[in-house]
């Protein structure tokens, strides 16, 4: 954003350190807590994309009327969020496997793993996302749209969902073939990136093995569709 508008001051805003190897003058990042790092901002910003951090702020409401109060008026707010279901091909929701439901032993002390093929026919790939969406989304999150609804004073220009196809390029998808790539990483790496945080959830490293075989197998020849909210909203 900084390199396409060069004129703008961009800033970025993130718990955790980044590393950002060419950004240009107009960018800095700030390390920190939304909650305390937003105020610092109050009545300034012309534009906040905020993507795919709503569900996990302890209280997600809190944090759209923060970006509210950050805004000067008439600013816009770009907020974006993905959700923890998937697709199939025709578009159908798809049931997921869940480990807790199922006779699979996952205890860290390493009994027998007996019921390998206990998924009962359901995805493993839309397990690990359901597993994960309930361990990390706030309690208190709701659609970006409702949260946004739920601040007096936004007027929403635009909302709507984006289907993105996962190692094939989809039906009738703009951009579909790129997208596909970037969703085949994305999703190989989420496997990778969330294998402690099962272990710490209570899950067997010989759990999360199976686990891993199916799941990569379903990315590879599955069909699958992952889902994203985007709302434009006025101030
Ligand atoms: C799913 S990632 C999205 C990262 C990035 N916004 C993007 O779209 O690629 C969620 C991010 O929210 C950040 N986050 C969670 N709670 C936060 C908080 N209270 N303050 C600032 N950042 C937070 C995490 O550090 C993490 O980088």
């Amino acid at each position: 954003m900084a390199k396409t508008f060069a004129q703008a001051q961009v800033v970025g805003l993130d718990l955790n350190a980044q590393k950002f190897s060419d950004a240009p003058n107009n960018f800095r990042f700030i390390q920190g807590d939304l909650s305390f790092t937003l105020p610092q901002f109050a009545g300034q910003a012309d534009i906040i994309h905020c993507r795919c951090v709503a569900q996990h702020v302890k209280d997600p409401q809190a944090l759209v009327h923060q970006l509210y109060k950050s805004l000067r008026p008439g600013g816009l707010l770009l907020l974006a969020d993905g959700d923890w279901i998937v697709y199939d091909q025709h578009k159908k929701l798809v049931e997921p496997f869940k480990w807790w439901e199922s006779n699979t032993t996952s205890s860290k002390s390493g009994e027998s793993i007996a019921l390998e093929e206990d998924s009962r026919g359901r995805s493993w790939y839309a397990g690990w996302l359901n597993f994960f969406g309930n361990l990390t989304r706030s309690k208190d999150y709701r659609p970006i749209e409702e949260l946004v609804k739920g601040i007096e004073g936004w007027m929403i220009l635009d909302s709507r969902r984006y289907l993105s196809p996962i190692n094939w390029p989809g039906d009738g998808i703009e951009n579909g073939e790129d997208l596909g790539k970037v969703l085949n990483i994305n999703q190989r790496n989420f496997f990778l990136g969330a294998k402690e945080i099962a272990l710490h959830a209570g899950l067997s490293r010989e759990m999360i093995e199976i686990w891993g075989r199916h799941y990569e197998a379903e990315v590879e020849s599955g069909h699958f569709y992952n889902v994203w909210y985007y709302v434009t909203a006025q101030k």
